[in-house]
């Protein structure tokens, strides 16, 4: 027995050491790496229009004509791999369609500004993605709390369709609507676990006054052909209200919650982050990016580097008490970040 036990051993040590030049040798080819999928652009740019204020009641920039981007936004894009070109609500309308041209897909965020200029912008933009998809392009847009309000009373022409809710600074859960089939929505590749956690556990993040009951947008016809609602939430009074929907004939998703707030915002108490949190983030971050992979390539590079979110620096407003951690802005006067 112990014979054979030693003899499996030397064939065994025979057989590493005769092994080990071949590793050596595969080590020596180069890798044969499959090659990736061609229909993708793996070089994807996302827009993110800019919303006007400074992100921190004056604190870090009083200009009338300031604007905003929350860099939770930005690096929320950068960590599915993708860039962001910021598109200034303020700059000429050229500006802003050729801006339209160099991306990949478009980011509405939060904010709370429902009129003038700013609404004109984004129902103009919102009218480009429409037209690009309709004419083949896959043009996805994320429309997140603010920008789920708007989107709302834009495909509804109704703007008083919002109701009241009470949501500000508040974790919830989201249930899902019955029989939901979570392929092709942003949900999709959520491992079950976590979606079954998302239902139990307040991982979402809610700040948010308005909003639509399920019931309201049932009854408007052109809402709901519009859109499928895939989730609700209950606010602090328990009032139920639409918290995730999804376009039924675009690549267009529409959040009432902030997946972006879960990895990057700390200003607020209530915000989760614990693992299952951050990875709501990461899930959903690598769903919009995906569906930006399936544009087209467009890069024209150069103009591409010039508008990059790169030209410019963020502020910190988390240290003034402003709603968010890090904001770039943009005024057309110097900013702080930029003296
Ligand atoms: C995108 O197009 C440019 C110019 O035609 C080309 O050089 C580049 O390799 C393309 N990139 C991808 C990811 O296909
Ligand atoms: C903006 O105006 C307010 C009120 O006058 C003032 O308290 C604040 O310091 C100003 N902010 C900046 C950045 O100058």
């Amino acid at each position: 027995m112990g014979t054979y036990f030693w003899i499996s051993f030397l064939i065994i040590q025979l057989m590493v050491t005769v092994a080990k030049p071949q590793l050596i040798d595969s080590q020596l080819k180069l890798p044969n790496c499959p090659s990736t999928d061609p229909t993708l652009n793996y070089r994807p740019v996302i827009g993110i229009v800019s919303h006007p204020g400074d992100g921190a009641s004056g604190r870090l920039n009083n200009a009338s004509d300031v604007s905003y981007i929350a860099a939770s936004y930005v690096k929320f894009v950068e960590m599915a791999g993708a860039r962001v070109i910021p598109i200034i609500y303020t700059e000429p309308p050229e500006i802003i369609n050729q801006k339209l041209n160099l991306v990949n897909g478009v980011i509405f965020t939060g904010g709370r500004t429902k009129e003038g200029l700013y609404f004109e912008v984004v129902k103009g933009i919102f009218k480009k993605v429409l037209e690009k998809n309709d004419a083949g392009e896959h043009f996805p847009l994320l429309a997140i709390c603010l920008g789920f309000e708007l989107l709302t009373m834009i495909i509804s022409k109704d703007n008083n369709i919002l109701e009241e809710f009470s949501a500000s600074h508040q974790a919830s859960t989201v249930q899902f609507v019955e029989n939901i089939k979570f392929e092709g929505t942003v949900f999709g590749r959520f491992p079950p676990v976590l979606l079954k956690k998302m239902s139990t556990h307040c991982i979402v993040m809610q700040n948010h006054r308005f909003g639509i009951s399920p019931e309201r947008l049932q009854a408007n016809k052109d809402l709901c052909n519009f859109f499928r609602i895939l989730t609700t939430s209950v606010d602090k009074k328990n009032k139920v209200y639409v918290s995730s929907v999804q376009a039924q004939r675009y690549p267009i998703t529409a959040l009432q919650w902030h997946p972006e707030k879960n990895v990057f915002e700390w200003g607020s108490s209530q915000i989760p982050h614990t693992e299952d949190a951050i990875q709501v983030t990461q899930h959903v971050a690598n769903y919009f990016v995906s569906e930006a992979r399936k544009s087209s390539n467009k890069t024209v590079n150069s103009k591409v580097l010039d508008n990059l979110i790169y030209n410019y620096s963020p502020s910190y407003a988390g240290k003034v008490r402003g709603s968010f951690e890090e904001v770039y802005l943009f005024t057309s006067r110097p900013t702080l970040s930029s003296l």
